[in-house]
């Protein structure tokens, strides 16, 4: 743990919050400027709440009056203990934290607050760390291509993965093999399957799942507006039932974290995964539809301006997709390359390379594995 967070901190209500404000101001950055107030309540004790206004700093205050907040976040008391568990490891996204909160108002606020509060443990920032010395030492962000290696051996792929150098895999055979899904052949084997949207608790059938899916294509401002679906699964896990047709290649089950989906209907004109980077290397198999990557060398992080605040992945505050250099004028200096993936290939991108995900058919489906190393 790179803070240390003594017991006490969480022994009683006051201390609690007052440890989960000190939290949120250490994390809180502002490059954009925004302005905005969020009111905070604890349910079970009223005079906790507080207000926060963004400034340079999060400012915090308990106005004796009430004020206009454009933001409301209610949390009972027992998240924000489980935050100083976990904040090293804690998804915001997950329904039995985002599903025990009730957010309204401006949810813009509310996600750099939620965002404020993590941490990266001391692992995490050295395997970032690392990369980015080799990455420097390699000089891979003059890199231009990425290689496609066709069958390779597994010490091949070792090898490269030593050299944190990413790699196209090609001429993939696992049976079945993972090139001829559609969502026909996905519906006679899954149909009755569970998934789940990962920011839902919303568990569907598979057959449901698709329905809706459909119902998107046909509208997608209405049903989006309403708020009633968001058609992809968003690295969710990946279900059990499934795990046999899009298993690891090379390494064994054991070797990874259990696996995520990447299924649904998406925009193809925006990321579907925004600018970040991942402390583990992904095993990222396409199986339905094309996507595209755009990869930054971990040795470019001060052109890119990733969020102090973070734990299992680091997000970028500069978005490639819609450049503001006023803001963030090194990333004039960043430098991507653009790989495409088609359905049967396997991209293996090892730890601290910063990527950012567009799809480029819907639906789409991908499977990905965390190597555990
Ligand atoms: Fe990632």
């Amino acid at each position: 743990m790179n803070i240390a967070y003594p017991e006490q901190n969480f022994q009683t209500p006051e201390a609690t919050v007052a440890g989960f404000i000190g939290l949120l101001q250490g994390g809180f950055e502002n490059p954009e400027n925004r302005k905005g107030t969020v009111r905070f309540a604890v349910p079970e004790h009223p005079h906790l709440g507080f207000r926060a206004r963004f400034a340079d700093t999060l400012l915090i205050d308990r106005p004796e009056s009430d004020y206009d907040a454009d933001t409301e976040m209610v949390f009972p008391i027992k998240t924000l203990e489980r935050m100083f568990r976990e904040f090293e490891f804690l998804d915001w996204r997950s329904p039995d934290i985002l599903g025990t909160m009730k957010i309204t108002g401006d949810l813009g606020l509310a996600f750099v607050v939620g965002l404020s509060c993590l941490r990266p443990s001391n692992w995490t920032q050295a395997r970032l760390r690392k990369a980015e010395r080799l990455h420097r030492a390699k000089g891979y962000r003059d890199l231009t291509q990425i290689p496609r290696l066709h069958q390779p051996s597994q010490m091949q792929l070792l090898k490269a993965m030593e050299d944190s150098l990413p790699v196209i895999i090609t001429g993939l055979e696992p049976d079945p093999p993972c090139r001829d899904w559609t969502l026909q052949r996905l519906m006679d084997r899954y149909a009755d399957v569970v998934v789940c949207v990962r920011s839902d608790d919303q568990h569907l059938t598979l057959r449901e799942f698709v329905e809706d899916m459909s119902k998107f294509d046909a509208n997608p401002e209405l049903v989006m507006s309403e708020g009633l679906f968001k058609p992809y699964t968003e690295g969710s896990a990946l279900p059990v039932e499934m795990w046999d047709d899009f298993g690891p290649v090379f390494f064994s089950r054991e070797d990874f974290i259990p696996p995520q989906l990447w299924f649904g209907s998406v925009r193809t004109d925006i990321p579907a995964t925004h600018l970040h980077r991942d402390p583990l290397t992904g095993f990222l198999f396409q199986i339905m539809g094309k996507k595209r990557l755009d990869l930054y060398s971990a040795d470019q992080a001060d052109s890119l301006y990733p969020l102090k605040a973070y734990n299992n992945y680091q997000r970028c505050w500069f978005k490639p997709e819609a450049p503001d250099y006023d803001i963030y004028p090194d990333a004039r200096n960043a430098k991507c390359i653009s790989v495409e993936l088609i359905p049967g290939e396997l991209l293996v991108q090892p730890a601290g390379w910063f990527h950012q995900v567009y799809t480029l058919d819907s639906p789409t489906m991908s499977v990905s594995y965390f190597w555990r190393y």
